[in-house]
């Protein structure tokens, strides 16, 4: 599908913001440290990037892959693991830290399957919420910005893998047919 060029929606400097906001209520929430913070690969690397170095409490990092069947932006309930953490979270407080929660879908999945590892809690950060697309309900413990339905790309979000590395985030547009 055509898109438009990358129009601007969040700037850098209020993602950053945002960014040490989410970190100072993470610390406040886990003040004895000992926090896993599980990644999920590509696109909440950039956020996770940020999000450890604004926090004053130690943490473990580790990441999953996650891939849905269907490709574009469509999102399907289809989820499978592609990679997956390398941390035993048994008895850990384990935070999920994504880029965006559109269907659900991939979180519920992840959930679930962490959930079996018995870790001592479970909770989701993630920086970006469209909730006006989930189909699955998702109790997201950390937003950064709730969003409307639109397609998004940049600090780490892609379309087709480009855009991952703007510094903003952006929104795209389809383009007219010509
Ligand atoms: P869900 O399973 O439908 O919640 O899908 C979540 C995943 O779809 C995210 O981790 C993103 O990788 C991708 N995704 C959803 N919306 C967007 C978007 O607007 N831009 C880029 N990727 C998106
Ligand atoms: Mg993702």
């Amino acid at each position: 599908m055509p898109f438009s060029q990358p129009k601007l929606l969040f700037d850098r400097t209020t993602i950053s913001t945002t960014v040490r906001d989410l970190a100072k209520r993470i610390s406040q929430d886990y003040p004895g440290g000992n926090l896993v913070l599980i990644c999920i690969l590509k696109g909440a690397f950039v956020f996770l990037s940020d999000l450890i170095r604004c926090l004053d409490i130690p943490v473990e990092i580790d990441f999953v892959r996650l891939a849905s069947y269907g490709s574009g932006q469509i999102s399907s309930r289809s989820v499978k693991i592609t990679k997956d953490i390398e941390i035993p979270i048994q008895g850990k407080d384990v935070l999920i830290v994504e880029d965006i929660v559109d269907t659900g879908w991939t979180l519920e999945y992840l959930m679930e399957r962490l959930s079996g590892h018995h870790p001592k809690s479970l909770r989701i950060c993630s920086l970006l919420n469209k909730e006006a697309r989930r189909e699955v309900s998702i109790q997201i413990d950390y937003v950064g910005f709730a969003v409307e339905d639109r397609f998004l790309v940049g600090y780490g979000l892609d379309v087709d893998e480009k855009y991952r590395s703007l510094p903003d985030i952006c929104y795209l547009e389809e383009d007219p047919a010509p």
